[in-house]
């Protein structure tokens, strides 16, 4: 059998000496959707920052296996070249750059190209905001300058398009969403896959609407840095009703 696509084995991570993940094994195969969910703090985050890389955690035992290779050394950007995608959050508006030329520059080095030519990554805008249900004025806006909270999924969901990953995770944090936020990176989510079909998604997410929308295979529970469920889509159902109270480890 060939290697799948991402493994975590015993993947165990610290930051600033505190245990974050302790003992995680995850596999997602290609073209599979996961879900990772659990209570504030639990640690998906993390997870999701691990996998890419973000040099602020440290792994103390365990490994990360890219289609079995082991990514453990790999910098953040070997591994964003290599197609492992997590999308990016801003938190604040970074003042002057439009959408376009933050997408210029990201595809450059996913691609590693020095240069992207203007025209070909407008082409390629183009044709996937189409896709999208996008308005094309969005390409000129400048990142998160008071954009809703739609329009910050949009950005997501292009930046996945454009990057064309082989495994996408997509961190749903914020609080507040409308149903019509979410159905924005559900839809996204559902058009990139039909042009990227063995693409792997990891959706890290408290939203149980977003997970109806985008049906994943298998959803997973993470409390206190180990994953103590894992199940089908109907567990956030479970979830939605009954909360983590039930999936907590029983400390005595
Ligand atoms: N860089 C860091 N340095 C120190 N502690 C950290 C760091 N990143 C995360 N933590 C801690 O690790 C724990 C897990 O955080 P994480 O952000 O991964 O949780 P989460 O499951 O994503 O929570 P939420 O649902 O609120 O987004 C928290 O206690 C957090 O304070
Ligand atoms: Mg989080």
């Amino acid at each position: 059998m060939p290697a799948p696509l991402l493994e975590l084995r015993n993947l165990h991570v610290e930051a600033e000496g505190s245990r974050i993940l302790r003992g995680v094994d995850l596999i997602v195969g290609e073209s599979e959707v996961h879900a990772l969910m659990g209570p504030n703090g639990a640690g998906k985050s993390t997870l999701a920052n691990v996998v890419m890389g973000h040099p602020g955690y440290t792994v103390t035992d365990g490994q990360i296996l890219l289609h079995g290779e082991d990514i453990g050394r790999w910098s953040s950007d070997q591994r964003a070249r290599a197609g492992i995608f997590l999308a990016f959050q801003y938190p604040e508006a970074i003042s002057g750059v439009s959408v376009t030329q933050f997408l210029r520059q990201a595809i450059a080095a996913r691609k590693n190209l020095d240069e992207l030519s203007i025209l070909e990554v407008r082409l390629d805008l183009a044709e996937w905001m189409d896709r999208l249900g996008m308005d094309p004025a969005f390409a000129e806006r400048h990142l998160n300058d008071g954009f809703s909270g739609g329009e910050r999924k949009r950005n997501e969901v292009l930046q996945m398009a454009l990057l064309e990953p082989i495994i996408a995770m997509l961190d749903e944090t914020d609080s507040g969403l409308d149903i019509d936020a979410l159905r924005v990176v559900a839809r996204g989510v559902r058009t990139v896959r039909d042009e990227h079909p063995l693409m792997g998604v990891l959706v890290v997410t408290h939203y149980v609407k977003l997970l109806e929308e985008i049906e994943p295979d298998q959803v997973h529970i993470l409390v206190d840095g180990q994953i103590v469920h894992s199940g089908g889509a109907e567990l956030a159902q479970l979830i939605d009703l009954d909360g983590y109270d039930a999936w907590r480890p029983v400390t005595t």
